[in-house]
């Protein structure tokens, strides 16, 4: 420990092995601890956060009404490190949770270890380079295929492979999945339903660069049929520990139908999955996926989101995320019982081993209030009313601001109301009625999440 450390850091009395014990500074002391991000997600992660003994203080860059609820807000940009730096240093924090993918593959975290001042502090997340398994489609496959983890067959392509990217197209069988190989806020997939779909997009991608640099590769790849669904893991790179797992609803319309969105809604546990689904997904896809990240040395001291698609009984990946989902952290958060803080001081060191996760028995639902014309354009700044109705579910907030008192929308997707309850049934029905209670003009949300079920 730093003299730095010393100072700040409160002991805590249950104290079970000697203070020169190795895992004493990442177990007993408390921390400040910035989370970084503004949506539903980082609200129900603030929620989290705050709850635990460990967490001295909770500083939120640049967070939103709802996070305020539970720690600091702090006017920074996600991107600009060296802000964040400054930060760090001035409130010695001593976590950093990253909510959003883009300052992990922008490499926030091998900024903060290859500065002196910063090394110290503890970056929840992976590596620049472990990042790439969302950054980067082609990484994630090239990555899927070298460690036998189920995923649909590929080819990739950029500019110098044009016209053999095109050969192959032609010669595809439909539907085509054409992805963008970088980061294009959800919008770089498309699903061709024709050859010349899949020949236009395509051209779009390489050579009219609609994605800009993220389209410069194209991953082609085969259809698969099946039911998606998400599984969480906590990792410090060599051991894991799973969180509940959910299913969100991306789809704009009811029926799952029209344009993708971020997510309208999710429900966690998924029906579904099983004992021996489960058991599949650890054997072919958790473990070599872990196994993977140590045998290439890849640091990631953070959160894998498998994006899963269920073929038959076989569990295939869609897309890894180095993140939490966002509304699906809005019922995974509720349902963690374990103190999420605990278990992400452990990954500082790789002390993960032996910690277990704890699920609660109840189901959890959210439902996503969406402004009207979201995914596409829409109007902020409508006036919120009818939270104080609202009674037996959580409110997170995604995309709202206060102005003068009142509560405003200020994004597409602009809250989450998450109710816990026996049986899914229960608690879909609580999130539908209190989001029936909300008011801002052209609220729109699905009244059929869960519908499957
Ligand atoms: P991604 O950004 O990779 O998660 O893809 C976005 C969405 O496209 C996924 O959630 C799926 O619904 C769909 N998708 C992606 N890849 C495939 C595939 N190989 N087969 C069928 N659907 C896919
Ligand atoms: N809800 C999907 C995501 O967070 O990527």
């Amino acid at each position: 420990m730093t003299g730095r450390d010393t100072e700040e850091m409160t002991i805590l009395p249950f104290i079970h092995f000697p203070l020169s014990h190795p895992r004493f500074t990442s177990y007993f002391c408390r921390m400040k601890i910035l989370l970084l991000g503004s949506g539903g997600r980082e609200h129900a992660l603030a929620r989290k956060i705050s709850e635990s003994p460990l967490c001295e203080a909770l500083f939120i860059a640049p967070g939103n009404p709802g996070t305020l609820q539970h720690g600091i807000n702090i006017p920074l940009n996600v991107n600009d490190f060296q802000a964040i730096k400054d930060f760090c240093v001035q409130e010695n924090i001593g976590m950093v949770v990253v909510g959003p993918e883009d300052p992990l593959v922008n490499g926030i975290y091998d900024f903060f270890q290859q500065q002196d001042s910063l090394k110290s502090i503890h970056v929840i997340g992976p590596s620049k380079l472990g990042a790439q398994l969302e950054g980067s489609k082609a990484f994630a496959k090239a990555f899927m295929q070298r460690h036998q983890i189920p995923t649909a067959a590929y080819r990739e392509f950029d500019l110098s492979t044009y016209s053999e990217g095109e050969d192959y197209l032609r010669a595809h069988t439909l539907p085509i999945v054409l992805k963008a190989d970088g980061l294009a806020a959800g919008k770089g997939v498309v699903i061709a339903e024709t050859h010349d779909e899949a020949l236009d997009t395509f051209r779009a991608m390489i050579q009219d660069q609609k994605f800009g640099a993220a389209g410069s590769k194209v991953v082609i790849e085969q259809f698969l049929t099946g039911i998606e669904c998400s599984v969480f893991a906590i990792t410090d790179g060599k051991d894991y520990v799973l969180l509940p797992s959910a299913k969100d609803y991306k789809r704009i319309g009811e029926g799952d139908t029209g344009l993708n969105t971020g997510g309208m809604g999710a429900i966690s546990p998924v029906p579904f999955i099983d004992d021996a689904f489960m058991q599949k997904v650890t054997d072919q896809v958790i473990i070599p996926t872990i196994k993977g990240i140590a045998a290439e040395n890849i640091v990631y001291k953070g959160f894998v989101f498998f994006g899963l698609i269920k073929v038959g009984d076989a569990p295939y990946v869609i897309e890894y995320n180095c993140r939490m989902g966002d509304p699906e952290t809005e019922v995974v958060m509720p349902r963690l019982e374990s103190d999420l803080v605990e278990l992400l001081l452990s990954l500082k060191d790789q002390q993960l081993a032996g910690h277990t996760c704890v699920h609660s028995a109840l189901h959890a639902a959210t439902v996503m209030l969406v402004s009207k014309g979201y995914p596409e354009d829409y109007e902020k700044g409508k006036t919120i009313t009818g939270l104080d109705g609202i009674q037996n579910s959580i409110l997170f907030h995604a995309g709202t601001r206060m102005e003068q008192d009142q509560l405003l929308t200020n994004g597409g997707r602009v809250l989450a109301i998450t109710s816990l309850a026996p049986t899914l049934a229960e608690a879909l029905q609580r999130s539908k009625k209190n989001a029936g209670l909300v008011e801002f003009d052209g609220k729109t949300f699905r009244n059929d999440i869960g519908w499957e079920f």
